[in-house]
């Protein structure tokens, strides 16, 4: 039986690369260098399926191609606002995600962020390096408490609800959730969150504030001058979600004059780029997009693509498909 051509991206965890080779004829990216529109738009036209991640803008330039091969997109990473999902729908290409295998992880990151900023770890981190640390004395590296302060969640999906539960389980905090659509009663009992109408009622109200909404249009500058300056002077921004979902300027300004007190960031528009205004920030934590960098999660999301794949291609509905 001929195998369905297959083009991934980039480099993936061995064991999943292995498998993938078994069930279909696969192009591997063995360098890891981060494919150019032209490639991607021949990779439509010569393969089967791609396997994109966050580092491939699939726009409507890349398929805009008389002779499309490809019928499937099987994403691999829960975010797609790098697809041109209508496009896609236009061309009758399916597109599929990896949901709920890196939740626990994307979670366990965003705590972390919120720690590292109210604790000023990264701070401290550098100063020890640098050989500059004098010694302990009562007033070094002050940072804010984060036990039974007030967590505000924007976007109370499965991250969102991960990362609920480890605040309030965890920390004591009490955690307020805005979503989009209401917030299933069985949600808010498990996490032990209370729902808030709109963004503008729950920024005043918060210490911290962790970003779970999806990227693309419908969420740019989602945070943006206005909203900034709708939280507290001591209050804590961490954006795992998506760049875009944050005006990264009018919060580098936030942070410069202190309007607010730090941020957590792991993700930035124009990635792997940052903004200089940003970097330039002692009271931001930058991270390199590493929400799901773990070896258990990145097998596992290469292992959901592989099971997406498959399913297509022998007749079944992917599990996982978005478009
Ligand atoms: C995701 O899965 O969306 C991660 O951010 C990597 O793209």
């Amino acid at each position: 039986m001929i195998k369905p051509k297959v083009v991934v991206t980039r480099r993936w965890p061995a064991a999943v690369e292995a498998a993938l080779a078994e069930s279909f004829d696969v192009t591997f990216n063995r360098d890891d260098r981060a494919l150019t529109a032209e490639e991607l738009k021949d990779a439509v036209v010569g393969a089967d399926a791609v396997l994109p991640t966050v580092t491939d803008r699939i726009d409507s330039r890349v398929l805009e191609t008389s002779r499309p091969r490809t019928r499937i997109l099987a994403n691999f990473g829960v975010g797609f606002s790098h697809i041109d999902v209508e496009a896609a729908r236009e061309r009758s290409i399916t597109v599929t995600n990896t949901p709920d295998v890196l939740s626990e992880c994307t979670a366990d990151l965003a705590v972390m962020l919120m720690l590292m900023v109210a604790r000023r770890a990264n701070l401290g981190e550098r100063e020890v390096r640098a050989d500059a640390w004098s010694g302990w004395r009562p007033t070094h590296l002050l940072g804010s408490k984060v036990s039974g302060k007030t967590l505000g969640i924007i976007g109370f999906g499965r991250i969102g609800r991960e990362v609920a539960k480890r605040a309030r389980f965890g920390f004591g905090m009490r955690v307020l959730a805005y979503n989009r659509s209401p917030i299933a009663a069985e949600a808010l009992a498990e996490t032990g969150a209370e729902s808030v109408s709109s963004i503008d009622d729950l920024l005043p109200q918060v210490d911290f504030l962790s970003l779970h909404c999806p990227g693309g249009a419908e969420n740019r500058n989602l945070i943006d001058a206005r909203r900034l300056g709708l939280m507290k002077p001591s209050a804590c921004l961490v954006n795992t979600a998506r760049g875009e979902v944050v005006d990264e300027f009018a919060l580098a300004q936030a942070l410069w004059f202190e309007t607010i007190a730090g941020a957590g960031l792991d993700v930035f528009c124009g990635e792997p780029k940052i903004l200089p205004e940003l970097r330039a920030c002692e009271n931001a934590v930058l991270l390199p997009h590493l929400g799901s960098a773990t070896v258990e999660t990145r097998e596992a999301m290469g292992f959901r693509v592989l099971e997406n794949l498959q399913d297509f291609f022998e007749g079944r509905p992917p599990r996982d498909r978005v478009a």
